[in-house]
């Protein structure tokens, strides 16, 4: 039997999640929900799904086996935690949450259910990426890690902040351009650096009269095995523009930067792997909604843990929010 799904949130990103799960055999969508009516009832019709008023309803619902969560970011801990201890299994937008006691709620609902949690984080699946990683993984030749460069060119405006209350706003998204655009590519610095401790320093250049949060930040962070990163992520470039992480060892450099895979030894510089099929969401979210939703399926059907579980997402999640803390409180956050 396919496992019967539920969108909770028929907002922007909700379509790609529909077009990712009605492209599966192992998965069936059957709700959509939104306090919103005309959201609500859109959806319904346009994806032939069972609408929903309220989040509780779906939880309750015994013909429902799976939630993706596609609400505002202050939502994602507790609908994560309900729907779990609800016995439901979960695909969670990112963030994880947008605090840092949240992460404990969330793994305490996960202690209590054999249902898993996904998160989408799906960069990570990116062609360039997982030939980063292959590389760094068989290939000794390159050297020690010695440092990261992550960079983010973005562009939000006050027509975006002004579409939905929840943006822009501490309570609601829990911070600006790191919280919401340059999760991807902080997540990409731990996935390769595994971080250690953050010195982080947000501002608002443009937007200050227009959101409470930040719209550029920057960081230096310290790595494993004396590795060092630094970071930078604005929404106040005119184009939103690939995501560049460099990652630099003893031998050689890993460029990931227009969508591509480079490969520099010395003076010889190679495309070695180019990001490739299908683009479900905006090109600059990359197009691995499709590919994490389907490897989560699978794994519930052949009960697998090849997919982003919420384990390999934790530390991550606490990266997150101990560089908000460190920039908020002015000193390195050490992440344990
Ligand atoms: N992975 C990615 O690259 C990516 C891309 C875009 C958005 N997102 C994430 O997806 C989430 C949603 O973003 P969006 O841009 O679609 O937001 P949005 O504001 O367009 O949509 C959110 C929807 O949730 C609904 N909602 C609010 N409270 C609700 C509740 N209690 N019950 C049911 N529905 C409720 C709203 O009415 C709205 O329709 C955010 O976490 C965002 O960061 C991720």
């Amino acid at each position: 039997m396919p496992t019967s799904v539920c969108v909770i949130g028929c907002g922007t990103v909700a379509p790609v999640h529909i077009k990712a799960i009605k492209a599966l055999d192992s998965a069936v969508l059957y709700g959509v929900c939104d306090i919103k009516e005309e959201r609500v009832a859109d959806f319904g019709k346009r994806y032939d799904a069972k609408e929903y008023r309220s989040f509780e309803n779906v939880i309750a619902d015994k013909n429902i086996d799976s939630v993706h969560i596609c609400t505002p970011h202050y939502l994602h801990a507790s609908m994560a935690a309900e729907a779990l201890e609800a016995g439901k299994h979960v695909v969670l937008e990112k963030p994880v949450c947008i605090k840092k006691e949240e992460i404990d709620i969330i793994e305490k609902a996960l202690d209590n259910t054999d249902k898993k949690l996904c998160i989408m984080f799906q960069n990570r699946t990116n062609n360039s990426i997982v030939q980063m990683k292959n590389i760094i993984k068989t290939d000794s030749g390159i050297g020690k890690l010695i440092g990261i460069s992550g960079i983010m060119n973005w562009h939000r405006d006050e027509k975006y902040y002004k579409s939905e209350p929840w943006r822009g706003r501490w309570e609601t998204e829990g911070g600006g351009t790191v919280i919401n655009q340059a999760v991807h590519l902080l997540d990409l610095i731990d996935y390769f650096g595994n971080v250690k401790a953050v010195r982080s320093t947000i501002s608002s250049k443009v937007l200050k009269d227009i959101i409470e949060t930040e719209d550029t930040a920057d960081a230096y962070l310290t790595l494993s095995k004396g590795a060092t990163a630094t970071f930078y992520a604005t929404n106040t470039f005119p184009q939103n523009r690939p995501i560049q992480l460099e990652l630099c060892f003893e031998n050689t450099v890993l460029r990931y930067a227009d969508n591509m895979l480079w490969r520099i030894d010395g003076d010889s510089a190679k495309i070695i792997a180019k990001d490739s099929g299908e683009i479900t969401g905006k090109d600059y979210w990359g197009s691995g909604h499709a590919r994490v939703i389907r490897s989560f399926y699978d794994s519930i059907k052949n009960n697998t843990d090849d997919y982003i579980s919420f384990e390999k997402a934790k530390h991550s999640a606490r990266l997150l929010c101990a560089f908000y803390e460190s920039a908020k409180m002015h000193k390195e956050i050490v992440i344990l």
